[in-house]
Protein backbone atom coordinates (compact mmCIF):
# COMPACT_ATOMS: atom_id res chain seq x y z
CA UNK A 1 0.00 0.00 0.00
CA UNK A 2 1.14 3.34 -0.19
CA UNK A 3 2.81 5.07 1.68
CA UNK A 4 1.86 8.63 0.73
CA UNK A 5 -1.69 8.71 2.30
CA UNK A 6 -3.45 12.38 2.14
CA UNK A 7 -6.89 10.94 2.41
CA UNK A 8 -7.12 9.10 5.76
CA UNK A 9 -8.87 10.36 7.97
CA UNK A 10 -7.92 11.24 11.89
CA UNK A 11 -11.00 10.87 13.95
CA UNK A 12 -13.58 9.33 11.30
CA UNK A 13 -13.69 5.56 11.99
CA UNK A 14 -11.66 3.28 9.49
CA UNK A 15 -9.88 0.66 9.57
CA UNK A 16 -5.84 -0.02 8.81
CA UNK A 17 -6.67 -1.11 4.72
CA UNK A 18 -9.20 -2.62 2.51
CA UNK A 19 -12.77 -2.03 1.75
CA UNK A 20 -15.20 -1.39 4.09
CA UNK A 21 -19.12 -1.06 3.20
CA UNK A 22 -22.36 -1.09 5.87
CA UNK A 23 -22.40 -0.46 9.61
CA UNK A 24 -24.00 -3.60 10.79
CA UNK A 25 -25.70 -4.48 14.00
CA UNK A 26 -24.63 -1.18 16.10
CA UNK A 27 -25.13 -1.92 20.25
CA UNK A 28 -24.70 -1.02 23.61
CA UNK A 29 -24.13 -3.87 25.82
CA UNK A 30 -22.62 -4.08 29.26
CA UNK A 31 -21.73 -0.44 28.92
CA UNK A 32 -19.69 -1.34 25.59
CA UNK A 33 -20.22 -0.25 22.09
CA UNK A 34 -20.04 -2.98 19.96
CA UNK A 35 -19.71 -1.76 16.01
CA UNK A 36 -19.66 -4.54 13.05
CA UNK A 37 -19.40 -3.51 9.51
CA UNK A 38 -19.40 -4.90 5.94
CA UNK A 39 -15.63 -5.65 5.12
CA UNK A 40 -13.24 -7.72 2.91
CA UNK A 41 -10.01 -8.80 4.18
CA UNK A 42 -8.55 -8.95 1.27
CA UNK A 43 -8.76 -5.87 -0.67
CA UNK A 44 -9.51 -2.48 -1.20
CA UNK A 45 -12.40 -3.24 -3.42
CA UNK A 46 -15.81 -4.77 -2.40
CA UNK A 47 -16.25 -9.06 -2.12
CA UNK A 48 -15.24 -11.40 0.55
CA UNK A 49 -17.69 -9.96 2.62
CA UNK A 50 -17.49 -10.73 6.68
CA UNK A 51 -18.31 -9.00 9.75
CA UNK A 52 -15.27 -7.03 11.05
CA UNK A 53 -15.79 -6.34 14.70
CA UNK A 54 -14.58 -3.10 16.76
CA UNK A 55 -15.75 -2.19 20.49
CA UNK A 56 -15.93 1.06 21.83
CA UNK A 57 -16.36 3.02 25.52
CA UNK A 58 -16.95 6.21 24.07
CA UNK A 59 -17.99 6.28 20.50
CA UNK A 60 -14.71 8.10 19.61
CA UNK A 61 -11.57 5.33 20.14
CA UNK A 62 -11.91 1.68 18.86
CA UNK A 63 -10.25 -2.02 19.44
CA UNK A 64 -10.95 -4.49 16.67
CA UNK A 65 -11.50 -7.78 17.04
CA UNK A 66 -11.26 -10.80 14.95
CA UNK A 67 -14.46 -10.53 12.59
CA UNK A 68 -17.61 -11.66 14.38
CA UNK A 69 -19.07 -13.02 11.59
CA UNK A 70 -17.56 -14.86 8.33
CA UNK A 71 -19.21 -17.50 6.00
CA UNK A 72 -18.60 -21.10 7.75
CA UNK A 73 -22.29 -22.37 6.99
CA UNK A 74 -24.16 -23.41 4.02
CA UNK A 75 -26.51 -20.20 4.18
CA UNK A 76 -23.51 -17.71 4.66
CA UNK A 77 -20.99 -19.49 2.21
CA UNK A 78 -21.17 -17.20 -0.10
CA UNK A 79 -20.86 -13.94 2.31
CA UNK A 80 -22.78 -12.43 5.26
CA UNK A 81 -23.93 -9.34 4.26
CA UNK A 82 -25.80 -6.54 6.41
CA UNK A 83 -27.83 -7.05 9.04
CA UNK A 84 -29.11 -5.86 12.80
CA UNK A 85 -28.73 -6.74 16.82
CA UNK A 86 -32.05 -7.12 18.46
CA UNK A 87 -31.79 -6.90 22.31
CA UNK A 88 -33.84 -9.68 23.79
CA UNK A 89 -35.55 -9.88 27.02
CA UNK A 90 -33.03 -10.89 29.75
CA UNK A 91 -30.06 -8.96 28.13
CA UNK A 92 -28.93 -11.26 25.26
CA UNK A 93 -28.24 -9.78 21.99
CA UNK A 94 -29.07 -11.47 18.83
CA UNK A 95 -27.89 -10.99 15.47
CA UNK A 96 -29.93 -10.98 12.51
CA UNK A 97 -28.11 -11.02 9.10
CA UNK A 98 -28.35 -11.74 4.91
CA UNK A 99 -25.94 -15.19 4.20
CA UNK A 100 -25.47 -15.62 0.54
CA UNK A 101 -25.91 -19.78 0.05
CA UNK A 102 -24.21 -21.94 -2.57
CA UNK A 103 -26.61 -20.57 -5.74
CA UNK A 104 -26.85 -17.16 -4.14
CA UNK A 105 -29.63 -16.86 -2.34
CA UNK A 106 -30.30 -14.26 -0.18
CA UNK A 107 -31.55 -15.98 3.25
CA UNK A 108 -31.67 -14.43 6.80
CA UNK A 109 -29.33 -16.30 9.00
CA UNK A 110 -28.86 -16.01 13.33
CA UNK A 111 -26.18 -15.67 15.18
CA UNK A 112 -25.43 -15.63 19.22
CA UNK A 113 -22.61 -14.50 21.07
CA UNK A 114 -20.67 -17.38 22.73
CA UNK A 115 -20.23 -16.46 25.75
CA UNK A 116 -22.22 -13.74 27.48
CA UNK A 117 -19.78 -12.93 30.17
CA UNK A 118 -17.79 -11.53 28.07
CA UNK A 119 -18.82 -7.61 27.58
CA UNK A 120 -16.13 -7.65 23.89
CA UNK A 121 -18.33 -10.45 22.58
CA UNK A 122 -15.30 -11.91 20.78
CA UNK A 123 -16.87 -14.87 19.62
CA UNK A 124 -20.01 -15.77 17.58
CA UNK A 125 -21.93 -19.12 17.41
CA UNK A 126 -24.34 -19.60 14.53
CA UNK A 127 -27.53 -22.17 15.74
CA UNK A 128 -28.42 -25.19 13.74
CA UNK A 129 -32.08 -23.57 12.78
CA UNK A 130 -30.03 -21.09 10.06
CA UNK A 131 -31.06 -19.78 7.62
CA UNK A 132 -34.34 -18.70 9.66
CA UNK A 133 -36.07 -16.77 6.27
CA UNK A 134 -35.77 -17.83 3.13
CA UNK A 135 -36.81 -16.59 -0.09
CA UNK A 136 -37.99 -20.05 -1.65
CA UNK A 137 -41.40 -21.11 -1.97
CA UNK A 138 -42.43 -17.30 -0.96
CA UNK A 139 -42.95 -15.75 -4.84
CA UNK A 140 -39.57 -13.54 -3.32
CA UNK A 141 -37.39 -12.98 -5.57
CA UNK A 142 -33.91 -14.61 -4.21
CA UNK A 143 -31.63 -11.52 -5.01
CA UNK A 144 -33.68 -9.28 -3.38
CA UNK A 145 -34.17 -10.48 -0.02
CA UNK A 146 -32.04 -8.68 2.29
CA UNK A 147 -30.51 -6.67 5.20
CA UNK A 148 -32.85 -7.67 8.29
CA UNK A 149 -33.92 -4.51 10.65
CA UNK A 150 -33.66 -4.62 14.36
CA UNK A 151 -36.49 -6.59 15.58
CA UNK A 152 -39.65 -4.92 17.64
CA UNK A 153 -42.38 -6.60 19.90
CA UNK A 154 -45.19 -5.94 19.37
CA UNK A 155 -48.71 -5.97 21.54
CA UNK A 156 -49.60 -9.42 21.01
CA UNK A 157 -46.05 -10.47 22.07
CA UNK A 158 -44.64 -11.53 18.99
CA UNK A 159 -41.46 -10.10 17.96
CA UNK A 160 -41.24 -8.28 14.17
CA UNK A 161 -38.93 -7.18 11.74
CA UNK A 162 -38.44 -6.53 8.02
CA UNK A 163 -36.66 -7.64 5.38
CA UNK A 164 -35.71 -5.01 2.43
CA UNK A 165 -36.81 -6.16 -1.30
CA UNK A 166 -39.14 -5.62 -4.31
CA UNK A 167 -41.25 -6.65 -7.07
CA UNK A 168 -40.27 -4.93 -10.19
CA UNK A 169 -40.10 -1.37 -9.23
CA UNK A 170 -42.54 -1.37 -5.91
CA UNK A 171 -39.50 -0.93 -3.52
CA UNK A 172 -40.99 -2.69 -0.29
CA UNK A 173 -40.35 -3.56 3.27
CA UNK A 174 -41.36 -7.55 3.94
CA UNK A 175 -43.01 -8.51 7.26
CA UNK A 176 -42.09 -11.33 9.22
CA UNK A 177 -43.23 -12.72 12.97
CA UNK A 178 -42.01 -14.70 15.22
CA UNK A 179 -42.85 -15.97 19.00
CA UNK A 180 -39.15 -17.42 19.89
CA UNK A 181 -36.87 -15.28 17.51
CA UNK A 182 -35.77 -18.91 16.08
CA UNK A 183 -39.13 -19.54 13.56
CA UNK A 184 -40.03 -16.64 11.67
CA UNK A 185 -43.68 -16.45 9.68
CA UNK A 186 -43.87 -14.07 6.33
CA UNK A 187 -46.60 -12.07 7.51
CA UNK A 188 -49.08 -11.60 4.23
CA UNK A 189 -48.85 -8.04 3.53
CA UNK A 190 -45.26 -5.71 4.08
CA UNK A 191 -44.73 -3.07 6.42
CA UNK A 192 -44.70 -0.49 3.85
CA UNK A 193 -43.72 -0.27 0.34
CA UNK A 194 -43.65 2.14 -2.56
CA UNK A 195 -44.00 2.46 -6.02
CA UNK A 196 -40.78 2.83 -8.43
CA UNK A 197 -38.31 3.16 -6.05
CA UNK A 198 -36.40 0.18 -6.98
CA UNK A 199 -34.93 -2.19 -4.39
CA UNK A 200 -35.06 -0.69 -0.68
CA UNK A 201 -31.77 -1.65 0.83
CA UNK A 202 -30.32 -1.73 4.39
CA UNK A 203 -34.17 -0.66 5.66
CA UNK A 204 -34.98 0.96 9.46
CA UNK A 205 -37.59 1.27 11.42
CA UNK A 206 -37.89 3.05 15.02
CA UNK A 207 -39.87 5.28 17.49
CA UNK A 208 -39.22 8.88 18.01
CA UNK A 209 -40.50 10.84 20.80
CA UNK A 210 -42.85 13.64 19.71
CA UNK A 211 -41.93 16.19 22.57
CA UNK A 212 -39.53 14.83 24.70
CA UNK A 213 -36.30 15.03 22.16
CA UNK A 214 -34.87 11.45 23.72
CA UNK A 215 -34.37 8.28 22.11
CA UNK A 216 -36.97 5.82 22.16
CA UNK A 217 -36.43 1.25 22.61
CA UNK A 218 -37.28 0.03 19.35
CA UNK A 219 -40.33 -1.74 20.65
CA UNK A 220 -42.10 1.44 22.09
CA UNK A 221 -44.97 2.76 21.35
CA UNK A 222 -47.83 4.49 22.03
CA UNK A 223 -49.53 8.41 22.53
CA UNK A 224 -46.65 11.02 21.72
CA UNK A 225 -45.09 8.71 19.62
CA UNK A 226 -44.18 8.42 15.70
CA UNK A 227 -41.91 6.08 13.42
CA UNK A 228 -39.62 6.85 11.05
CA UNK A 229 -39.23 4.33 8.25
CA UNK A 230 -35.47 4.87 6.56
CA UNK A 231 -35.02 3.25 2.85
CA UNK A 232 -31.72 2.85 1.41
CA UNK A 233 -32.21 2.89 -2.51
CA UNK A 234 -29.83 0.78 -4.58
CA UNK A 235 -30.42 2.33 -7.68
CA UNK A 236 -29.86 6.11 -6.60
CA UNK A 237 -26.94 5.02 -3.27
CA UNK A 238 -29.22 7.77 -1.84
CA UNK A 239 -31.68 7.39 1.00
CA UNK A 240 -34.87 8.46 1.86
CA UNK A 241 -37.07 8.41 5.33
CA UNK A 242 -40.47 9.49 6.21
CA UNK A 243 -42.28 10.32 9.92
CA UNK A 244 -45.43 8.53 9.99
CA UNK A 245 -47.66 6.05 12.33
CA UNK A 246 -47.34 2.59 12.79
CA UNK A 247 -51.09 1.01 13.18
CA UNK A 248 -50.50 -1.62 15.18
CA UNK A 249 -54.09 -3.00 14.48
CA UNK A 250 -53.45 -3.44 10.74
CA UNK A 251 -49.52 -4.33 11.20
CA UNK A 252 -48.45 -1.14 8.59
CA UNK A 253 -46.48 1.83 8.58
CA UNK A 254 -48.51 4.85 7.23
CA UNK A 255 -46.29 7.92 6.51
CA UNK A 256 -47.74 11.39 7.16
CA UNK A 257 -49.23 13.37 5.07
CA UNK A 258 -47.22 15.37 3.15
CA UNK A 259 -43.88 13.22 4.30
CA UNK A 260 -43.37 12.42 0.59
CA UNK A 261 -42.26 8.77 -0.16
CA UNK A 262 -40.61 8.83 -3.00
CA UNK A 263 -37.37 10.34 -4.05
CA UNK A 264 -37.99 13.80 -3.49
CA UNK A 265 -38.41 13.33 -0.28
CA UNK A 266 -36.37 14.19 3.31
CA UNK A 267 -33.31 12.74 3.60
CA UNK A 268 -30.72 11.75 6.53
CA UNK A 269 -27.95 13.52 4.67
CA UNK A 270 -27.66 14.81 1.10
CA UNK A 271 -24.18 14.29 0.34
CA UNK A 272 -22.18 10.65 0.29
CA UNK A 273 -24.00 8.59 3.20
CA UNK A 274 -25.71 5.29 2.64
CA UNK A 275 -26.96 1.79 4.36
CA UNK A 276 -27.38 3.86 7.54
CA UNK A 277 -28.41 2.13 10.66
CA UNK A 278 -29.60 3.44 13.91
CA UNK A 279 -29.71 1.72 17.50
CA UNK A 280 -31.31 2.80 20.97
CA UNK A 281 -28.21 3.56 23.87
CA UNK A 282 -29.91 2.26 26.79
CA UNK A 283 -26.99 4.17 28.57
CA UNK A 284 -28.24 7.62 27.48
CA UNK A 285 -31.11 7.15 26.30
CA UNK A 286 -30.61 8.36 22.95
CA UNK A 287 -30.82 7.11 19.89
CA UNK A 288 -27.38 6.84 16.92
CA UNK A 289 -27.27 6.91 13.53
CA UNK A 290 -23.94 5.08 12.03
CA UNK A 291 -23.55 5.89 7.99
CA UNK A 292 -21.14 4.42 5.53
CA UNK A 293 -19.62 7.32 2.97
CA UNK A 294 -17.99 6.17 0.21
CA UNK A 295 -15.48 7.30 -1.97
CA UNK A 296 -15.78 9.68 -4.41
CA UNK A 297 -12.32 8.83 -5.91
CA UNK A 298 -11.80 5.80 -8.65
CA UNK A 299 -11.70 1.98 -7.99
CA UNK A 300 -7.93 2.53 -9.52
CA UNK A 301 -6.74 5.08 -6.76
CA UNK A 302 -8.43 2.80 -4.31
CA UNK A 303 -6.38 0.19 -4.77
CA UNK A 304 -3.48 2.60 -5.00
CA UNK A 305 -3.90 3.64 -1.90
CA UNK A 306 -5.08 0.33 -0.41
CA UNK A 307 -8.51 1.15 1.03
CA UNK A 308 -12.15 2.59 0.54
CA UNK A 309 -14.77 3.23 2.68
CA UNK A 310 -15.46 5.28 5.78
CA UNK A 311 -18.04 5.74 8.52
CA UNK A 312 -19.47 8.94 9.72
CA UNK A 313 -19.25 10.43 13.14
CA UNK A 314 -22.03 8.62 14.55
CA UNK A 315 -25.33 11.06 15.24
CA UNK A 316 -27.66 11.52 17.97
CA UNK A 317 -30.77 11.56 16.31
CA UNK A 318 -34.34 12.99 17.47
CA UNK A 319 -37.66 14.26 15.71
CA UNK A 320 -37.69 18.17 15.69
CA UNK A 321 -40.09 20.25 17.52
CA UNK A 322 -42.23 20.99 14.46
CA UNK A 323 -42.58 16.84 14.03
CA UNK A 324 -41.49 17.45 10.07
CA UNK A 325 -38.02 16.15 9.96
CA UNK A 326 -35.66 15.10 11.94
CA UNK A 327 -32.60 16.85 13.21
CA UNK A 328 -29.15 14.79 13.85
CA UNK A 329 -25.74 16.33 15.87
CA UNK A 330 -22.54 14.58 16.27
CA UNK A 331 -22.59 12.84 19.63
CA UNK A 332 -21.08 14.88 21.86
CA UNK A 333 -17.91 12.79 23.10
CA UNK A 334 -16.56 13.61 19.67
CA UNK A 335 -15.90 17.01 21.33
CA UNK A 336 -13.21 15.61 23.51
CA UNK A 337 -10.74 15.32 20.59
CA UNK A 338 -11.17 19.06 20.38
CA UNK A 339 -7.83 21.11 21.29
CA UNK A 340 -8.12 24.67 22.46
CA UNK A 341 -10.02 26.86 20.64
CA UNK A 342 -9.77 29.63 18.16
CA UNK A 343 -12.73 32.08 18.18
CA UNK A 344 -14.29 35.16 16.16
CA UNK A 345 -16.74 36.92 17.48
CA UNK A 346 -18.90 39.98 16.24
CA UNK A 347 -17.04 40.17 13.26
CA UNK A 348 -17.82 42.33 10.12
CA UNK A 349 -18.13 39.53 7.31
CA UNK A 350 -18.50 42.29 4.27
CA UNK A 351 -19.93 41.78 0.43
CA UNK A 352 -17.20 40.23 -1.28
CA UNK A 353 -14.86 39.42 1.92
CA UNK A 354 -12.54 36.46 2.63
CA UNK A 355 -10.97 35.67 5.84
CA UNK A 356 -8.91 33.20 7.26
CA UNK A 357 -9.15 31.15 10.51
CA UNK A 358 -5.37 30.92 11.32
CA UNK A 359 -4.17 29.14 14.23
CA UNK A 360 -5.90 25.67 13.48
CA UNK A 361 -4.96 22.35 11.53
CA UNK A 362 -7.32 22.64 9.09
CA UNK A 363 -7.04 19.34 7.43
CA UNK A 364 -8.05 17.64 10.86
CA UNK A 365 -10.50 20.24 12.44
CA UNK A 366 -13.97 21.23 13.54
CA UNK A 367 -15.49 24.27 13.52
CA UNK A 368 -18.91 26.17 14.21
CA UNK A 369 -20.19 29.10 13.05
CA UNK A 370 -23.23 31.18 13.58
CA UNK A 371 -24.09 34.25 10.96
CA UNK A 372 -26.06 37.58 11.38
CA UNK A 373 -27.90 38.65 8.26
CA UNK A 374 -29.23 42.31 9.27
CA UNK A 375 -30.69 43.13 5.89
CA UNK A 376 -32.76 40.70 4.46
CA UNK A 377 -34.60 42.97 1.88
CA UNK A 378 -32.50 42.67 -0.66
CA UNK A 379 -32.58 38.90 -1.00
CA UNK A 380 -32.94 37.39 -4.47
CA UNK A 381 -36.62 35.98 -5.27
CA UNK A 382 -36.90 32.56 -5.63
CA UNK A 383 -40.37 30.56 -5.83
CA UNK A 384 -38.74 26.97 -3.97
CA UNK A 385 -41.95 25.22 -5.14
CA UNK A 386 -40.44 22.48 -7.53
CA UNK A 387 -36.77 23.28 -7.75
CA UNK A 388 -34.75 20.10 -6.77
CA UNK A 389 -31.96 22.15 -4.23
CA UNK A 390 -28.96 19.90 -5.21
CA UNK A 391 -29.27 21.63 -9.12
CA UNK A 392 -29.87 25.03 -7.80
CA UNK A 393 -26.81 24.49 -5.97
CA UNK A 394 -24.53 23.57 -8.68
CA UNK A 395 -25.96 26.30 -11.02
CA UNK A 396 -25.45 28.47 -8.32
CA UNK A 397 -21.47 27.18 -6.71
CA UNK A 398 -19.35 29.41 -4.42
CA UNK A 399 -18.20 31.70 -6.98
CA UNK A 400 -21.66 32.83 -8.40
CA UNK A 401 -22.45 35.94 -6.49
CA UNK A 402 -25.11 36.68 -5.15
CA UNK A 403 -26.59 39.23 -2.28
CA UNK A 404 -27.77 37.30 0.31
CA UNK A 405 -25.23 34.86 -0.43
CA UNK A 406 -23.12 32.37 -1.05
CA UNK A 407 -21.74 32.76 2.54
CA UNK A 408 -20.03 30.26 4.59
CA UNK A 409 -16.85 27.92 4.77
CA UNK A 410 -14.03 27.13 2.44
CA UNK A 411 -12.36 23.54 3.89
CA UNK A 412 -9.70 21.69 2.62
CA UNK A 413 -8.88 25.32 0.39
CA UNK A 414 -4.97 25.67 -0.94
CA UNK A 415 -3.17 29.01 -0.11
CA UNK A 416 -4.16 30.48 -3.75
CA UNK A 417 -7.72 28.91 -2.92
CA UNK A 418 -7.43 26.65 -6.72
CA UNK A 419 -8.58 24.27 -4.52
CA UNK A 420 -11.34 24.62 -1.95
CA UNK A 421 -14.32 23.03 -0.79
CA UNK A 422 -17.65 25.52 -0.63
CA UNK A 423 -20.12 25.08 2.30
CA UNK A 424 -22.59 27.53 2.09
CA UNK A 425 -26.12 29.00 2.58
CA UNK A 426 -28.00 31.69 0.33
CA UNK A 427 -31.20 33.29 1.09
CA UNK A 428 -33.76 34.17 -0.83
CA UNK A 429 -37.38 35.53 -0.70
CA UNK A 430 -40.60 33.78 -1.38
CA UNK A 431 -43.34 36.44 -1.20
CA UNK A 432 -43.20 37.35 3.09
CA UNK A 433 -40.69 34.11 3.66
CA UNK A 434 -37.49 33.30 3.44
CA UNK A 435 -35.90 30.40 1.82
CA UNK A 436 -32.52 29.24 3.02
CA UNK A 437 -30.68 27.17 0.42
CA UNK A 438 -27.43 25.12 1.96
CA UNK A 439 -24.90 23.82 -0.55
CA UNK A 440 -21.67 21.52 -0.49
CA UNK A 441 -19.64 22.78 -3.33
CA UNK A 442 -17.06 20.53 -4.84
CA UNK A 443 -16.22 21.72 -8.28
CA UNK A 444 -12.97 22.97 -7.24
CA UNK A 445 -12.53 20.46 -4.27
CA UNK A 446 -9.33 18.96 -6.08
CA UNK A 447 -7.02 19.45 -9.07
CA UNK A 448 -6.70 15.46 -9.62
CA UNK A 449 -8.41 14.52 -12.56
CA UNK A 450 -10.70 11.20 -12.02
CA UNK A 451 -12.99 12.31 -8.95
CA UNK A 452 -16.94 12.84 -8.47
CA UNK A 453 -17.12 16.44 -7.67
CA UNK A 454 -20.86 16.52 -7.72
CA UNK A 455 -22.36 19.94 -5.54
CA UNK A 456 -24.91 18.23 -3.22
CA UNK A 457 -27.79 20.84 -1.80
CA UNK A 458 -31.13 21.13 0.26
CA UNK A 459 -33.10 23.22 1.31
CA UNK A 460 -33.07 24.29 5.16
CA UNK A 461 -36.06 24.96 7.26
CA UNK A 462 -34.94 27.70 9.51
CA UNK A 463 -37.27 30.89 10.77
CA UNK A 464 -34.74 34.11 10.11
CA UNK A 465 -36.56 35.91 11.90
CA UNK A 466 -36.38 33.90 15.17
CA UNK A 467 -33.03 32.17 14.81
CA UNK A 468 -29.58 32.77 14.14
CA UNK A 469 -28.27 30.73 10.95
CA UNK A 470 -25.59 28.19 12.02
CA UNK A 471 -23.49 25.84 10.22
CA UNK A 472 -20.75 23.12 11.65
CA UNK A 473 -18.42 21.24 9.81
CA UNK A 474 -16.08 18.36 10.54
CA UNK A 475 -12.90 18.26 8.17
CA UNK A 476 -10.89 15.56 8.36
CA UNK A 477 -8.55 15.70 5.25
CA UNK A 478 -10.70 13.94 2.73
CA UNK A 479 -14.20 14.32 4.25
CA UNK A 480 -16.25 16.91 5.20
CA UNK A 481 -19.40 16.56 7.21
CA UNK A 482 -21.43 19.47 7.49
CA UNK A 483 -24.62 20.32 9.65
CA UNK A 484 -26.73 23.67 8.89
CA UNK A 485 -29.38 24.93 11.35
CA UNK A 486 -28.19 22.86 14.47
CA UNK A 487 -28.32 19.52 12.35
CA UNK A 488 -31.78 20.20 10.21
CA UNK A 489 -29.55 19.63 7.06
CA UNK A 490 -26.63 17.50 6.95
CA UNK A 491 -24.57 16.76 3.94
CA UNK A 492 -21.13 15.24 3.72
CA UNK A 493 -19.09 15.24 1.06
CA UNK A 494 -15.46 14.12 -0.30
CA UNK A 495 -12.88 15.46 -1.27
CA UNK A 496 -9.07 14.43 -2.33
CA UNK A 497 -7.11 17.44 -2.65
CA UNK A 498 -3.43 17.74 -4.04
CA UNK A 499 -2.66 21.27 -3.16
CA UNK A 500 -4.50 21.52 0.07
CA UNK A 501 -3.50 18.35 2.05
CA UNK A 502 -1.91 18.16 5.74
CA UNK A 503 -0.12 21.65 7.13
CA UNK A 504 -0.97 23.14 3.13
CA UNK A 505 -4.84 22.94 3.87
CA UNK A 506 -6.43 26.31 5.55
CA UNK A 507 -9.36 27.26 6.31
CA UNK A 508 -11.63 30.38 5.25
CA UNK A 509 -15.44 31.99 6.00
CA UNK A 510 -16.13 34.15 2.98
CA UNK A 511 -19.11 35.94 1.90
CA UNK A 512 -19.52 36.46 -2.19
CA UNK A 513 -23.20 38.20 -1.76
CA UNK A 514 -23.40 42.10 -2.35
CA UNK A 515 -25.10 42.23 1.43
CA UNK A 516 -23.05 42.71 4.34
CA UNK A 517 -23.24 40.15 6.90
CA UNK A 518 -21.17 39.48 9.91
CA UNK A 519 -20.04 36.49 12.12
CA UNK A 520 -21.57 36.09 15.46
CA UNK A 521 -19.32 33.63 16.51
CA UNK A 522 -17.22 31.49 15.26
CA UNK A 523 -15.72 29.00 17.06
CA UNK A 524 -12.61 25.84 15.53
CA UNK A 525 -11.09 23.38 17.18
CA UNK A 526 -8.30 21.32 15.98
CA UNK A 527 -8.75 17.36 16.52
CA UNK A 528 -6.50 14.99 18.25
CA UNK A 529 -6.51 11.75 16.55
CA UNK A 530 -8.91 8.59 17.58
CA UNK A 531 -7.38 5.82 18.94
CA UNK A 532 -8.26 2.95 16.20
CA UNK A 533 -6.45 -0.07 17.66
CA UNK A 534 -6.40 -2.79 14.86
C1 LIG B 1 -25.75 -2.00 0.81
C2 LIG B 1 -25.57 -3.48 0.53
C3 LIG B 1 -26.60 -4.31 1.26
C4 LIG B 1 -25.93 -5.65 1.35
C5 LIG B 1 -24.48 -5.26 1.56
C6 LIG B 1 -23.51 -6.19 0.93
O1 LIG B 1 -24.59 -1.27 0.59
O2 LIG B 1 -25.62 -3.72 -0.87
O3 LIG B 1 -27.86 -4.36 0.63
O4 LIG B 1 -26.42 -6.43 2.41
O5 LIG B 1 -24.34 -3.97 1.02
O6 LIG B 1 -22.18 -5.85 1.27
Amino acid sequence: TATHQPYRTGYHFQPAKHWINDPNGPMIYKGIYHFFYQYNPHGAVWGNIVWAHATSTDLVNWVHYEPAIKPSIESDIKGCWSGSTTILPGGKPAILYTGIDPKKRQVQNLAFPKDLSDPYLREWIKPPQNPVMTPIDNGINVSSFRDPTTAWMAPDGQWRVIIGSKIDRLGKAILYKSKDFFKWELVDHPLHSSKNTGMWECPDFFPVSVNKGVGLDTSVNGPNVKHVMKVSLDDKKDEYYTIGTYNLEKDIYVPDEGSIDDDSGLRYDYGKFYASKTFFDSSKNRRILWGWINESDSVTDDVKKGWSGVQAIPRNIWLDKAGKQLVQWPVTEIEKLRKTPVELQSTQLNGGSLLEVTGVTASQVDVEVSFNLPTLEKAENLNPSGVNPQILCSQKGASVKGSVGPFGLLALASKGLEEQTAIFFRVFKDKERFVVLMCSDQSRSSEGPEVDKTTYGAFLDVNLHQETLSLRSLIDHSIVESFGGKGKVCITSRAYPELAIFKKAHLYVFNNGTENISISKLSAWSMEKAKIVQ
